[in-house]
């Protein structure tokens, strides 16, 4: 049994490599990771490109970065801007990607990678020839508190790994682009790819899928799209995995990971820093202490791993290699299978 909870080992981000990063779509992430990359690291944001070259000098005025350029074609053309940072609307984040690893820069893609497995497989594929770094942007991956579970994973602690549930569900006005069917819309991209992401990486490769969906109404023009899902995953490793998701209802977003000799409870928003407790069979209760802090208190810690894999010369990451992407994308594909949801130009 463990007597205490082991370390972060996530080196300091402000140590991490200088990179001249690039904005791709200057958005509502986008100011947070810029902040961010401000606050926590050396990180130089030299360019934004936006479709509207009034956005672009906006965005830069407000977020001090030297150059705005009106058109994604123009940031590519920017011989100041190592790395993109794309965070346009899911469908649009294949086709930036391929343009940028095509015009010889590094990529961190917003998550999901791709809207299917297939897109982010061609990323990583184009990227791997063309010698540049590919990475999506799942920020929880790389976390301080998401290296102590790490460690308490690959140390057997738990013993057999038998069980992931996770939820996210977030409330959203009808107005928002998660509503847009054009934009692949619903919970599944934006939300369910955290717990589904977390329960490929704890348990493995998903056999099974079983998935219910129920729709939502569009504000906009009545048209349906998918509001709410609820999965349960068969892993080929003897786990299995309930995830839930929705865009109907504020939800704990909690998740727990339960193994044979003790479990992790991880209170929400799992997904981002905080705290969790190791609770084993014995009776002990472990907890990691960590303040809850949001998005421009973390994303800066998957921007650091990649200027850090980039000086290393390699093109994927170890934390968040290509593999994980991928079957993350696979389940939620098969997931969607189930229910009958198409994205547009998927047919
Ligand atoms: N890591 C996280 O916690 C997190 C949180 C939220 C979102 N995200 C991800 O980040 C991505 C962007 O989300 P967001 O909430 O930032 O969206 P957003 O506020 O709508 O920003 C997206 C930006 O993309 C550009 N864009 C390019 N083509 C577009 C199109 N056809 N329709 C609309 N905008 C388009 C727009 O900028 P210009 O037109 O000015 O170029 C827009 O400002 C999503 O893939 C999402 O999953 C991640």
């Amino acid at each position: 049994m463990l007597r205490h909870l082991p370390s972060p080992r996530t080196p300091e981000p402000t140590s991490a490599p200088v990179l001249r990063w690039g904005i791709m779509g200057p958005g509502w992430i986008a100011q947070r990771f810029v902040g961010g990359l401000h606050k926590h690291t050396r990180q130089r944001v030299t360019a934004v490109g936006s479709r509207s070259a009034g956005r672009a000098d906006e965005f830069a005025r407000r977020m001090n970065i030297p150059s705005s350029h009106e058109g994604y074609d123009a940031l590519l053309a920017d011989p100041d801007v190592d790395i993109v940072y794309i965070s346009t609307p899911h469908p649009q984040h294949h086709g930036c990607a391929l343009a940028a690893i095509a015009a010889g820069k590094h990529v961190l893609v917003e998550k999901p990678m791709g809207i299917n497995a297939i897109q982010a497989q061609e990323i990583f594929a184009a990227a791997r020839t063309a010698g540049v770094f590919a990475g999506e942007a799942m920020w929880t991956r790389f976390l301080p508190k998401f290296d102590v579970i790490r460690q308490i994973l690959d140390d057997g602690v738990l013993g057999t790994r038998r069980t992931v549930v996770a939820d996210h569900g977030e409330y959203f006005t009808t107005d928002h682009r998660i509503y847009d069917p054009a934009l692949a819309g619903g919970p599944l991209l934006d939300l369910g790819t955290y717990p589904v992401a977390l329960a490929q990486w704890v348990l493995g490769e998903i056999g099974q899928v079983a998935a219910f969906g129920r729709p939502a109404t569009t504000g906009v023009d009545g048209v349906e799209l998918n509001g709410q899902i609820a999965a349960t995953m068969g892993h080929a490793g003897g786990g299995q995995s309930l995830i839930t998701t929705t865009i109907l209802a504020d939800t704990p977003t909690t998740a727990f990971v339960a193994g044979e000799n003790a479990y992790l409870s991880v209170p929400g928003p799992f997904y981002q820093p905080g705290p969790f407790t190791l609770v084993q069979r014995d009776g002990e209760h472990l907890t990691h202490e960590e303040e809850p802090a949001q998005h421009e208190d973390g994303l800066h810690f998957s921007a650091a791993d990649a200027a850090r894999t980039i000086a290393d010369g390699a093109t994927e990451s170890r934390i968040h290699p290509g593999a994980d992407v991928i079957a993350t994308l696979d389940a939620m594909d098969r997931i969607r299978a189930e229910i009958g949801i198409v994205f547009p130009g998927e047919r």
